[in-house]
């Protein structure tokens, strides 16, 4: 099955992207290194984005107060990564935060948002992961210094994407569960859940290496007078309307792989959200 499905993404690459994404694996190819931007948290990067060879292999620690994060190395590797773990084990890990072991797994990884991931894009990213390179590393055990729900909800099944003619609906399908914009750029309560009255309304910071920036507003209040075309510079090129460069960890670089028509269904969701100061 596998082996079928890498044929017809050969035959088809020629074509576009949104041809070529017909097949799961480019399908779930597309998904990773674009909108859901996997290896921003589970690849090494360097200045100029991921390390070449070490794709999806594991990223680098994330420590916050609540918790020691290291992302695990996702590539078919048998000892280190997901080569013995079966596309169920896969698909709960990513929809429901559980893994192999039964154990649950808590943030960064937005777990509430992803078990709205589609049954057919769940299995598209599984497809794909299954591809890449394996490469032996390990990383060690995330340490939680919070408490973490017995589970993120009930089993996830029968998700459905909405049709992409539904631009602002798609949209809010990319922004929400596929590519989690909102899980950074929507406030957060004292006990961590997001405000969604002020959903877009920015205002969570990021400390790293870049020192620490600020999620931004993207509701119309701050972006309504901008064109579509600057939007979506400032989205896949990481430079902002006044052509100052916006830091990490906004994945810059993984949106600059979507398609146009992805693209504009995220400008037509922006456009729809509600203005908040
Ligand atoms: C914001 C960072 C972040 C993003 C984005 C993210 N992950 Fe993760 N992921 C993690 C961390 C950290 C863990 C380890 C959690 C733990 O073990 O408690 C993890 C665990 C996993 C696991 C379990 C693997 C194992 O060996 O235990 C899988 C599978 C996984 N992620 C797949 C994905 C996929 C697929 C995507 C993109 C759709 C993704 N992740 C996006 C940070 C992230
Ligand atoms: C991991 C967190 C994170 C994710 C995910 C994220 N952003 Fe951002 N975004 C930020 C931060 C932080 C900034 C501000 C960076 C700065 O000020 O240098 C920003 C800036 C922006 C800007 C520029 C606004 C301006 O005034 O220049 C836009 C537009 C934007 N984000 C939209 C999106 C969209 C759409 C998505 C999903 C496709 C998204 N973001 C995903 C953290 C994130």
């Amino acid at each position: 099955m596998r082996g079928l499905s890498l044929v017809a993404g050969v035959m088809i690459a020629g074509l576009s992207m949104s041809a070529a994404a017909d097949t799961p694996v480019e399908r779930g190819r597309y998904l990773v290194e674009s909108i859901a931007g996997c290896g921003n948290c589970h690849s090494l990067q360097d200045a100029n984005g991921p390390v070449p060879g070490k794709e999806l292999a594991g990223g680098p620690p994330m420590k916050e107060a609540v918790f020691e994060a290291y992302p695990p190395n996702l590539t078919p590797d048998r000892e280190t990564g997901l080569g013995g773990w079966s596309d169920e084990e896969i698909v709960r890990a990513v929809r429901e935060g559980r893994s192999r072991d039964g154990r649950i797994m808590g943030p960064p990884m937005p777990f509430g948002l992803y078990r709205g991931i589609a049954d057919d894009d769940v299995k598209a990213i599984v497809a794909y992961l299954r591809t890449v390179k394996p490469v032996v590393n390990k990383v060690p055990a995330t340490v939680y210094r919070m408490p973490l729900p017995d589970s993120w909800g009930p089993p996830v099944a029968g998700v459905q994407a909405p049709a992409l003619s539904d631009l602002v609906a798609y949209g809010a399908y990319l922004a929400g569960p596929v590519g989690h914009c909102v899980e950074c750029h929507t406030p957060i309560s004292a006990k961590g859940e997001l405000q969604l009255a002020r959903l877009g309304a920015g205002t969570r910071e990021f400390a790293g290496p870049w020192g620490v920036s600020i999620s931004r507003n993207i509701t119309p209040a701050a972006l309504g007078d901008w064109t579509d075309a600057e939007i979506k510079q400032a989205i896949t090129t990481g430079v902002s309307r006044d052509g100052s460069r916006l830091m990490p960890p906004m994945g810059y670089g993984f949106y600059a792989k979507m398609t146009d028509e992805d693209l504009g269904a995220l400008v037509a969701w922006l456009r729809s959200l509600k203005s908040a100061d």
